[in-house]
């Protein structure tokens, strides 16, 4: 290796701690991606991750020794506070369920935790674990404490896992890993002075005071827009619908219901923004009346009459008229015939841009596989987190600034 560091890390420190699952071995992978962007790395493993992988390979790619205990006498000083204190970032990976309580709840008892605990300067985690683990409402609880708290979490994927079946749990690639350290470190202020406006989440149209007909959008694909647009500097307001996300720090939340709701918060608040990205998945129909009290089952049948929603990317594409501004993007989600449907919708909606993906991919996952279609061009992406989704939306919605 050479001393002269060069890519866009040089001169930077990143501080790898790796836990205990079968993804660790990947993360040697990780280490390497990490040097190769011109960053010196520091490796912590956990007591766990030394079943899977040996401190020694760590310390043949990054060329100093791997670090595994908090009371190494070797060291004179305190190891945890050295080692964050030099870090510009921190990354764990592969991120457990257990590696994430722990941060979750500030527990220090080892040396990744007492790092973790000490680190100044981002955080990511790339958590690795069966699907069963990574959907326990305790595990969903402390990814939404550490979201919260500003940590950024890539992943996991859908694919094959250890256990032999095909779900979400995955850790990402390591060079997507990398690439996400190197936006953490490197952050663009591109969109610095945009005032952007986000929808996100389903929507939930009530049938009585306990029921309503909804969908499975989980909200995720709008909430990493509003992050990735506000790491970026712009001014993000994100209008959700019902979803188990936290709000994320430094964005201005309006949280709604239905459909009505949602224009209502839409249209109140519209009206001086540059771009508005409507990533919600809103109910088409509601039902025509809300029974006042709960439905009774003492009917052989039950018939729900629905009534159509009010569009609201439609709305706004319809107010803007021939102004240039807000910038309006849609999503959509289809069955087939992407490109074709999406360009019927970007005309027929009067946005600027159509994010468009089948209706097998993305709805609940971390990941996505989406064709953004402008007027210009359909440019298909491949599978990707949903982060990363986000930065190419944001990037297409610069490019379309720019080119008027
Ligand atoms: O027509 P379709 O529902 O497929 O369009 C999806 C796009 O339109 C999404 O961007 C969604 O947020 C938006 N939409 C809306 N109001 C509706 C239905 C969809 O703003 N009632």
């Amino acid at each position: 290796m050479s001393s002269e560091q060069v890519g866009p890390l040089a001169g930077r420190e990143v501080l790898l701690v790796v836990g205990g699952g079968i993804a660790a071995y990947k993360s040697v992978t990780l280490a390497r991606e990490i040097l190769r962007a011109g960053a010196k790395v520091e490796t912590v493993l956990t007591a766990a991750a030394q079943r899977f992988v040996t401190g020694v390979s760590f310390a043949g790619v990054t060329g100093r020794p791997a670090r595994i205990d908090l009371w190494d006498a070797s060291y004179p000083g305190e190891l945890h506070i050295e080692l964050t204190r030099k870090a510009d970032a921190v990354i764990v990976a592969p991120a457990t369920a257990d590696l994430l309580a722990r941060m979750a709840h500030g527990l220090a008892d080892d040396l990744a935790t007492t790092c973790l605990v000490a680190a100044k300067g981002p955080v990511l985690v790339a958590p690795a674990m069966h699907p069963r683990m990574w959907e326990h409402p305790a595990t969903q609880a402390n990814v939404a404490l550490l979201r919260a708290r500003g940590v950024t979490v890539i992943g996991p994927v859908v694919g094959p896992l250890a256990s032999g079946e095909t779900g979400i749990g995955r850790m990402t690639e390591p060079e997507a890993i990398a690439r996400a350290v190197v936006a953490a470190l490197t952050p663009r202020r591109d969109l610095e002075g945009l005032r952007v406006l986000i929808s996100a989440g389903p929507t939930h149209e009530a049938i009585d005071p306990v029921r309503f007909v909804g969908n499975r959008s989980s909200g995720r694909m709008g909430f990493a827009i509003a992050e990735g647009a506000r790491d970026r500097g712009a001014a993000v307001t994100l209008v959700a619908g019902p979803v188990a996300l936290a709000d994320p720090a430094g964005v201005a939340v309006v949280r709604v219901r239905s459909a009505v709701e949602m224009r209502d918060a839409v249209t109140a608040v519209a009206s001086g923004f540059d771009v508005v990205i409507m990533a919600a998945a809103v109910a088409d129909y509601r039902p025509a009346e809300v029974a006042p009290a709960k439905i009774k089952k003492s009917h052989a049948e039950l018939t729900l009459r629905l009534v159509k929603n009010p569009d609201i990317l439609a709305e706004l594409g319809a107010a803007r008229g021939d102004a240039r501004s807000p910038i309006l993007v849609g999503f959509a989600v289809e069955t087939g015939d992407l490109v074709a449907h999406a360009r019927e919708k970007l005309a027929r909606k009067g946005c600027d841009l159509v994010v468009a993906n089948l209706a097998e991919h993305g709805f609940e996952g971390a990941d996505n596989v989406v064709t953004l279609v402008s007027a210009a061009r359909a440019e298909a992406l491949e599978r990707m987190d949903k982060r990363e989704v986000a930065e190419r939306i944001l990037d297409t919605v610069r490019e379309i600034r720019a080119s008027r």
